[in-house]
């Protein structure tokens, strides 16, 4: 018999930690492509704790099983998706792509919509909170006043119910919205009164002519509208295997009209191995 030190943790039958945790990054990759190596336990297990300390869990392991074991799967999905994102995101972030799309994008799909039907359209496909989607409303809405009116619509989706339900109601902290521009903050946003003194809303001609929906870029659902001409596709690949990125890029290729823009992340340039695409710019694509 092997002396047992008083420092050996007792041995558990049947599934360990470990394994539950691996089980857990295994569901979250099948179910919206981000890895999480062993290395992201604590990350997770602190974005979880409100949670499995609501379940009466003791611990995230205690959690997992829950889920895993005790049938929870189904009910947890959501919360599990939600806490596995990240989020960060800005107005005006990477400001390069919104040059281009002032420059070249906008003239170019005015210019295309004239001869194919009216409305030019925008997708943020990952769009976290939605600064990225307004950011974009208020570039059209500046072209616009420089330039003449034009009819122009944009979507934001993302796969965390929690983001989108923040997105659609257009309100920011004003600490958020501070980077922006101070003549482009008076024109597109009004302040708030009251219960929301220190917050800014966008204002409703630009809330108007954008929706927000929950879609996961993985799920095999395209988009019932295949014919956008500017796709921001930014800052979420990076989360991704080689395999979902082609998968992502794809999906935003099938939803661009021909001659259409794609905008990926600054770092996530070197995931473009789609044959459709020229390259315009750093992390600047034109659809074949
Ligand atoms: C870091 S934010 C980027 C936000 C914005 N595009 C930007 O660049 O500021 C990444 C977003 O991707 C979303 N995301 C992650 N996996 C996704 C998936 N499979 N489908 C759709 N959105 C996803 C996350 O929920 C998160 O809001």
């Amino acid at each position: 018999m092997p002396q047992v030190t008083r420092f050996e943790e007792p041995k558990t039958l049947g599934v360990e930690p470990t394994d539950r945790f691996q089980r857990f990054a295994a569901f979250v990759r099948r179910e919206v492509g981000i890895k999480l190596d062993a290395s992201k336990r604590s990350m997770v297990e602190t974005r979880l704790r409100r949670r499995f300390t609501l379940l009466h869990c003791e611990s995230l392991d205690d959690y997992l099983t829950y889920v895993f074991e005790n049938g929870a799967l189904d009910r947890e999905r959501p919360v599990i998706v939600n806490a596995v994102t990240t989020n960060k995101t800005d107005f005006f972030r990477e400001p390069p792509h919104f040059d281009h799309l002032m420059a070249e994008a906008l003239p170019e799909a005015i210019a295309r919509r004239r001869s194919v039907s009216d409305r030019v359209k925008i997708w943020s496909a990952a769009s976290s909170t939605g600064a990225e989607a307004w950011t974009a409303a208020i570039c059209c809405a500046e072209y616009a006043l420089r330039h003449g009116p034009f009819d122009w619509g944009i979507i934001g989706t993302d796969v965390n119910s929690e983001v989108i339900t923040q997105a659609q109601t257009a309100i920011f902290d004003d600490t958020f919205v501070a980077p922006v521009q101070p003549d482009l903050r008076q024109r597109y946003f009004r302040t708030g009164q009251g219960d929301f003194a220190g917050q800014s809303r966008i204002i409703p001609e630009l809330r108007a002519r954008v929706r927000f929906f929950e879609h996961n870029l993985l799920s095999g659902v395209a988009l019932r509208d295949c014919n956008l001409d500017v796709v921001f596709l930014r800052n979420v690949l990076i989360y991704f295997g080689a395999a979902d990125q082609d998968r992502a890029i794809a999906q935003a290729a099938r939803s661009l009209v021909r001659g259409g823009i794609l905008y990926l992340g600054h770092s996530e340039a070197m995931s473009m191995r789609h044959p459709d695409f020229d390259v315009l710019g750093p992390s600047i694509y034109r659809k074949r």
